[in-house]
Parts: C-alpha cells; sequence; structure tokens
C-alpha cells in the first residue's frame, strides 16, 4: 500500500502534523505550492491525505485549487486533516465537496487543535498552553494513523455547534469585509528593525513577497498564512497596528530550512 500527504502550512503546525502522520504510515510528503505549477495532480498511490490550516472557518485558497487540479481520485481513499486555533466550522464539508468534484470520497476528516497563530487578532497562547497542546496532538497521532491504515470510513470530525453559532457571525463579517482578500497583504509593513535579510521572501510559500532595494514588496496574491510575519527574525513585520506588541510564534520542532523547502515551484 503506498501513500502521499500534500500539505500546505503557513506557520508550521500543518507541516507538523503532516510530517508526524508521513512518518508513521510511510506516506510520501508534499508541500501543495511546489506542484501548483502543474495543470492537474494524479497520484498512484492508494492512499491520499491532505493537511491544511483553516482560515475563516474556510479553506485556503490555494488548497482549494490544488484539489481542483486532482484527477483519477475514484478508486483511492482520501483523508483529509485540518489544523484549527479554536473553530473548524464547516471547512470538512467544504472539503468534502471539493474531493466529490473531483469524482472522490473523502473517507475520513480530522480536525486537529493546535495553538493559534493569528497575530492579526489575538496574541501567541501561554507556552505552558502551547506544550499541552503538542502533547495532546502526540497522543493523537496513532489514532488517526490506525483509522487511516485500516482503511475506515465515515468519521467527519465536527466543531461543537454552539461555538460556531458564537464565532460564525464575527469571522464571517471579516471574510466578507475582505479580510482573506490576496489584496490582504496592504496592510503588511515594516518597521526600522527590517535589516534586509529576505527572510520574508525566502519563507513565503506563494512567492507573494519580493524584496526591492532589500525592501519587501507584497505582490498583491497572498494567502494570509502570516508565515513572513511569524519567520522575521528581527519580528520587523507589522499587521496595521495591532501586532506591534504581539509575541510571535511558530511551531517549535520546524525550523527555517523546514520553511523554505515548501515553496512555490519547487518541485
Ligand atoms: C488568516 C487566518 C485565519 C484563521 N482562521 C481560523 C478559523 O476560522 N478557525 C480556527 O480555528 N483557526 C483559524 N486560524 C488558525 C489556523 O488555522 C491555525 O493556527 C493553524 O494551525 C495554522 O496552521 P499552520 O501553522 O500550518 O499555518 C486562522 C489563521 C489565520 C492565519
Amino acid at each position: 500500500m503506498t501513500a502521499e500527504l500534500y500539505y500546505f502550512s503557513g506557520t508550521g503546525k500543518s507541516l507538523v502534523v503532516a510530517r508526524d502522520i508521513a512518518n508513521t504510515i510511510g506516506a510520501k510528503l508534499i508541500s501543495i505550492p511546489t506542484v501548483m505549477n502543474r495543470e492537474s495532480v494524479e497520484t498512484d498511490a492508494d492512499i491520499l491525505g491532505i493537511v491544511s490550516p483553516t482560515y475563516y472557518m474556510r479553506l485556503p485558497r490555494i488548497v482549494e485549487s490544488f484539489i481542483g487540479k486532482l484527477i483519477n481520485l475514484d478508486s483511492k481513499y482520501v483523508f483529509g486533516i485540518v489544523t484549527v486555533g479554536g473553530i473548524a466550522g464547516g471547512v470538512l464539508d467544504q472539503l468534502s465537496d471539493a474531493i466529490n468534484r473531483r469524482g472522490g470520497i473523502l473517507g475520513a476528516g480530522f480536525v486537529v487543535r493546535m495553538p493559534a497563530n493569528y497575530i492579526h487578532d489575538a496574541d501567541a497562547l501561554p507556552v505552558f498552553l502551547q506544550k499541552r497542546m503538542f502533547r495532546k496532538w502526540e497522543q493523537r497521532v496513532n489514532e488517526i494513523t490506525d483509522f487511516v491504515l485500516d482503511g475506515k470510513t465515515g468519521r467527519m470530525d465536527k466543531s461543537s455547534r454552539l461555538m460556531t453559532l458564537v464565532f460564525s457571525h464575527g469571522i464571517d463579517g471579516k471574510y466578507s469585509r475582505g479580510e482573506f482578500s490576496p489584496r490582504i497583504d496592504e496592510n503588511f509593513w515594516t518597521d526600522d528593525r527590517c535589516n534586509g535579510c529576505g527572510i520574508c521572501a525566502m519563507v513565503c510559500p506563494v512567492s507573494n513577497i519580493v524584496t526591492v532595494d532589500a525592501w519587501p514588496v507584497w505582490q498583491h496574491h497572498c494567502e494570509k498564512c502570516l508565515s513572513c510575519i511569524q519567520w522575521c527574525p528581527k519580528e520587523a513585520i507589522q499587521f496595521r497596528k495591532v501586532t506591534l506588541k504581539r509575541r510571535r510564534y511558530h511551531h517549535p520542532k520546524v525550523g527555517l530550512a523546514d520553511m523554505l523547502k515548501r515553496s512555490i515551484g519547487e518541485d
């Protein structure tokens, strides 16, 4: 039995989840941006996994486009994992519909809670809470991999209805006000700590940053993954004024080298 695991990750949590699963089931790990220059994506693997963060209770645009490229899914076991900071909402339904449109079936969908990275909305969690979530994830890896390796179906994790109801109004409001538009990057800027190292351009998984005279310039096809802001070694990138005093965060088990491997067109 062969397996391939496609992932998208801004700050490393979906990467860690994908890597832990791939290592346990012996799957090939593939960064979604690296295959986006293909017209279609076909795999010979029997098992296909997709791991993604959740943005505004939806899939990142790039993950939806990637699924639109998949072909010949009908005979495969497909599973999905979304990482969340709090509320998944309908993201697994969206994933399932997208797979259906490609002729496949989402056999199982899992929601994995991780420390939230949305520095534009809230500060990073205290480290002891982050560690607790990482431990919980480590305890869950085998549950998911056993389910997948047994080829079981019918499991679709759900967010609490009450929590979804409470938060969806605000989240949908932000979505419809354009907080997730590709031009949201007009709100990024650098303060005087920027030393022109160019790491922001290198870690952007969708090549949305170019450096002009050493200054980052955002190109308006932003996924809002926050990789640039969270990986800047000088903490010099800001989003509006709200990030000036907030702590930066990325997964401790992910280094810069891991981030650089996952960019667009490096297939
Ligand atoms: C723009 C944006 C929107 C987000 N929206 C949600 C959301 O609606 N619900 C949620 O639970 N987490 C949300 N998050 C948190 C991420 O889904 C979560 O932190 C995820 O684990 C990040 O994965 P990564 O480290 O692989 O990028 C959002 C994060 C960002 C950057």
